[in-house]
């Protein structure tokens, strides 16, 4: 049995990792040939991830090779994961145009007897559906009948993913039978992998999971507005309310391309008023926060505004859907002077990247918005708090 992972991200190189690590062969794919030669050097391009850094300079070039010949790949190896990103665009529709490419590629190399796993996160339907489709009528194979397919969503966190594979059971669902008990059998060897009835219901759990997250951020963003209008303390009342049935979360922004983009797949299909109105009140957020901002600068014309976060979360230097890039555009939409600042990114990346300025000196600011969590600036921003708005309670 040979592997190959297509798309060596956040999700996919710890997957190739942890494979070749239970000694079997990997054969990476990326279109990025500078990540393809960092890790044929051993070195790991994905710095942020613990663990990771070990196991590519111990199989890098060994039993995890790396390639940006996709076809060439897809004709040495019988097990292929897909596993490259899924955005939506700006009228929140998922954009397949990155999987099809990648599946396209692999169907020029497809062989009879070969077992085809997506792992990105997906609208139901889509492994039945669109990937079948593509990979069948470039092959001219039929899918569950001279190939396998089937589907096992990546539920990794960056920042854990590596003991995540050894703690979190792996959902796989075929589109028929056999597909299911192929793609078990293979991802035994590295895994605890769960059977699911088909490719929808392990779609759908995927799905659901960032659903179930979104929702339960709303509430609490919902009951963080409500304990303020009684003048309550929201951290004190969320401790006291705790109980066997209820948890609330911790209210936010929420970015990154997973937890604000799955609940899109379902309303955009079908009539999900809840899921709905939680995914708008947290868009929304960024609008309150703002006018935290206002409060504390008044009238002043063209005030300087630091915005301390700039990745979609603290750890992760991811800037795709990052609400700190919504923020910033609001802030400068109403004419503040808007500087930024985070610890993953260098003072040319912040300028570039973020189309901000560079914020070195806390002390000329009129005010600051706090958006991940960053103890590392807590002393300063203690020192000037009645300044900041402070979205995660770091402050405390
Ligand atoms: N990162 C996470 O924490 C996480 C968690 C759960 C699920 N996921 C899933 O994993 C998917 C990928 O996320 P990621 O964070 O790894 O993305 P990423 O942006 O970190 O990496 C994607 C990689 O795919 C490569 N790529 C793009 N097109 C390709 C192609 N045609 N062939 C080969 N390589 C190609 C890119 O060069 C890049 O290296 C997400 O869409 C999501 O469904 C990610």
């Amino acid at each position: 049995m040979k592997i190959s992972v297509i798309g060596l991200g956040k999700a996919g190189l710890p997957l190739a990792a942890v494979i070749a690590d239970k000694g079997i062969g990997v054969l990476g794919v990326d279109l990025d040939k500078n990540k393809v030669d960092m890790i044929d050097n051993g070195i790991n391009p994905i710095e942020e991830e613990p663990g990771l850094k070990e196991l590519i300079k111990k199989h890098g070039n060994k039993k995890l090779k790396a390639t940006s010949d996709a076809i060439g790949a897809a004709k040495q190896c019988n097990v292929h994961i897909v596993i490259v990103p899924l955005f939506i665009d700006e009228n929140k529709k998922p954009d397949f145009s990155i999987i099809k490419k990648a599946l396209e590629s692999l169907s020029k190399g497809l062989k009879k007897k070969d077992i085809v796993v997506l792992e990105t996160t997906v609208p139901v339907g889509t492994t039945e559906n669109l990937v079948k489709n593509t990979l069948e009528r470039n092959s001219k194979l039929k899918a569950g009948i001279d190939f396998y397919l089937a589907y096992s969503p990546e539920r990794i966190m960056t920042g854990y993913s590596i003991s995540r594979y050894k703690e979190f059971p792996k959902l796989v669902g075929g589109i028929n039978k056999e597909s299911t008990e192929k793609a078990f059998e293979v991802y035994k060897k590295f895994s605890k992998p769960v059977k699911v009835s088909n490719a929808r219901t392990a779609e759908l759990a995927k799905v659901a999971e960032g659903v179930y997250r979104d929702a339960n951020i709303a509430l609490a963003n919902e009951l963080h507005k409500v304990a303020e209008h009684y003048n309550v303390n929201f951290w004190e009342m969320k401790e006291a309310a705790k109980h066997q049935y209820c948890n609330i979360l911790e209210p936010g922004n929420v970015g990154g391309h997973c937890i604000g983009v799955y609940p899109w797949f379902l309303i955009n299909e079908l009539d999900v008023p809840l899921i709905k109105t939680a995914r708008e009140l947290n868009d929304d957020m960024i609008n309150y926060y703002f006018k935290k901002i206002k409060n504390i600068v008044g009238k002043k014309v063209n005030a300087k505004i630091g915005v301390i976060g700039l990745s979609y979360r603290e750890g992760v230097k991811e800037k795709a859907y990052s609400r700190s890039i919504a923020m910033i555009s609001l802030l400068k939409k109403n004419g503040y002077d808007v500087y930024g600042l985070d610890p993953l990114y260098s003072k040319e990346e912040i300028e570039n990247n973020f189309n901000v300025k560079y914020l070195n000196d806390f002390g000329k600011m009129d005010a600051i918005m706090v958006m991940n969590k960053l103890p590392e600036y807590k002393s300063k921003l203690m020192k000037i708090k009645n300044k900041v708005v402070d979205v995660k309670n770091m402050l405390k």
